[in-house]
């Protein structure tokens, strides 16, 4: 969580760094700050809330001419969002931004403490400064620096300037991500992902996990475990056009609205009349595989749910999935028949990262869904199916879910055909309705107005209760989760079979249910259930191709012939209710409270 960004040039640095730090805000807008230090002085501005408090403080400030900067908008670990607990910290004459989590900073506190430091913050980050400004009495400043980070446990990205050495910006990278650019004019940059870079840099280095040193103008220092490191550069892109509104009201709308396109891609050179390829993957690599296991978090857990049961029903193969969080630390039987999956949007989800360098570590083949190339878990996974959704900056995710699905769908295919499980005209068949997923996930006007205006009886109510059966669970799932993190109401998805062995109990007028009711699975089954709830007085809201007298209300879905087709169509439909639901309330869809995009702690 927090995003971090640094800047080494004769450019206006206010200016480099709170653009820098826009690009970041989803990861966290509790506070943000920022430092620069120039012509022997280092000034400081911190600002509580989102980056336009931080803009309103620096109005009158400018930093022209040669100089560094570093950024940071914080995502609350320790310590409440307050000024004080906002970065940079600072000691008597240097400054750090950090991003993760410092495990042993109590045991740091306390030595420093004891030696006469004083800490400002609650914060995890402050020891970082006062240990560095200890060092340096015996040291010179990059040994120092050196000394500090082998004191630390954890996961940091750090960036620290000291007029100790007027003309460096330090920085060290363990389990969250940290970028180094550069480009001909001279000039240096930092930032926690690609985005604040482009138009600026013009070569970037990943850094790696225990990668520091230091860089100043025209120089890159690199050390790893203390041996010095050759300089990886790569070429960043240029276009910044993905990374605007484009008229919607919020980005989340527009990224439901791009789900079409977007999966177009997704599928492009990958699916062939009779047959999938996944790019580089050879047929040989699923070799011995008897078993898959998913991790995921959040959204992609119920991508990876839904997937289960294709792997299961098409591939034939026997999948399990978990919950990243809870598989860390479960001490999981690992067996190296067993294909291990992670699918994540941002790469950089730090329990889903840690299960996947657990299952790698105990010799298991790794193979990673992802939107971002060159995130941490695409560069550790063996073998990697990008989503190609292009950036999603909605805190709530969307389009990464539906391409997600498309890229699981395409491997159940290709695991079936590989394992035998699949007939000729049954992949061809299955292939025909793949094709047809940018179809059905292209936004109906009507449908959307149709949600607009219902969403204004689902504004209060003491909770709303997803149903669904089989594939259906798991989007039931995600519908919750869409509504409760946008609309702040209480939301449970639930199997709608499961409804009579407890939370029947809460039906009355006040319980919204939203009932998928797809025609192609279960559909009786289903029915059933919704009129049980609804004979206890719920209030339901059904999603059908088939007409339901009983329902309170009605969306009428179109009807596809696939469970998967209507499961994408009833996908943009959840995502659309939380939407408009939310928009009604007045929140801030793409910054929810509380949330941050990229979960890079644990
Ligand atoms: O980047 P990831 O897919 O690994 O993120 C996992 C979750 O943090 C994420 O899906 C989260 O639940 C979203 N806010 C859901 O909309």
């Amino acid at each position: 969580m927090c995003g971090i960004v640094g800047y080494i040039g004769e450019k206006e640095k206010k200016h480099i760094i709170l653009q820098g730090l826009k690009e970041l805000e989803y990861r966290g807008y509790d506070s943000a700050g920022l430092a620069v230090l120039k012509d022997h002085k280092i000034v400081h501005f911190k600002a509580v809330g989102k980056l336009e408090n931080l803009k309103e403080k620096t109005k009158n400030f400018q930093s022209k001419g040669f100089g560094i900067a570093i950024g940071h908008t914080r995502w609350a670990t320790h310590g409440k969002p307050t000024e004080l607990n906002a970065h940079p910290h600072f000691g008597e004459f240097s400054y750090i931004i950090h991003n993760g989590i410092i495990e042993n900073f109590q045991e740091l506190k306390k030595e420093l403490t004891s030696k006469g430091y004083n800490f400002l913050s609650q914060t995890d980050s402050e020891v970082i400064v006062h240990l560095f400004e200890e060092n340096l009495k015996n040291n010179e400043p990059f040994e120092a620096f050196k000394k500090t980070i082998q004191a630390l446990k954890g996961a940091y990205a750090i960036l620290l300037i000291s007029k100790a050495d007027e003309e460096k910006i330090f920085f060290a990278k363990n389990l969250v991500p940290l970028i180094v650019g550069k480009n001909d004019d001279d000039e240096i940059f930092f930032s926690s992902s690609d985005a604040p870079l482009i138009g600026l840099a013009k070569e970037v280095i990943y850094l790696n996990d225990f990668d520091l040193g230091y860089a100043k103008k025209g120089e890159i220092k690199l050390l790893n475990n203390s041996k010095s490191k050759a300089l990886n550069y790569k070429k960043l892109s240029t276009s910044k056009l993905s990374a605007q509104k484009d008229g919607y009201r919020f980005f989340m709308e527009k990224e439901i609205y791009e789900q079409s396109a977007v999966t177009s891609e997704t599928l492009m050179g990958r699916v062939f009349k009779d047959n999938i390829e996944l790019e580089n993957i050879n047929d040989d690599f699923f070799d011995g595989i008897c078993e898959i296991k998913i991790c995921a978090c959040g959204t992609s857990y119920h991508a990876a749910l839904a997937s289960s049961y294709l792997f299961e029903r098409v591939s034939k193969i026997k999948c399990t999935v978990e919950i990243a969080s809870e598989f860390r630390y479960k001490d999981p039987l690992l067996q190296n028949d067993t294909l291990f999956i992670v699918i994540s949007q941002s790469g950089e989800t730090a329990d889903t990262l840690q299960a996947l360098k657990m299952a790698k570590n105990a010799g298991l083949k790794t193979l990673a869904v992802c939107n971002v190339d060159n995130s941490s878990i695409v560069r550790i996974s063996d073998e990697i199916l990008l989503t190609r959704a292009g950036m999603e900056k909605g805190v709530a995710s969307t389009k990464a879910f539906t391409t997600q699905l498309a890229v699981l769908w395409m491997l159940s295919l290709k695991l079936g055909k590989i394992k035998g499980s699949l007939t000729k005209q049954t992949i061809e068949k299955e292939i025909q309705a793949l094709l047809k997923v940018p179809t059905v996930l292209k936004v109906d006007d009507k449908i959307h107005e149709k949600i607009r205006r219902l969403s204004k009886r689902y504004l209060h109510g003491h909770g709303f209760f997803f149903i669904g059966r089989d594939l259906f669970f798991p989007l039931a799932l995600e519908g919750a989760l869409k509504l409760k993190e946008i609309s702040y109401l209480h939301a449970e998805g639930y199997p709608a079979g499961e409804m009579k062995h407890g939370p029947i109990a809460l039906a009355d007028s006040e319980l919204f249910t939203i009932a998928l009711m797809p025609k192609t699975l279960l559909y009786d089954k289903v029915k059933s259930n919704v009129e049980e709830l609804s004979a206890r007085d719920a209030t339901i809201l059904a999603l059908s191709p088939l007409e339901f007298d009983i329902a309170d209300d009605f969306i009428k879905t179109k009807g596809y012939e696939h469970p998967m087709l209507e499961f994408f169509e009833m996908s943009v439909i959840i995502q659309l209710l939380a939407l408009e639901i939310s928009i009604r309330l007045g929140n801030d869809v793409d910054m929810p409270r509380n949330l941050a995009k990229s979960v890079t702690v644990e």
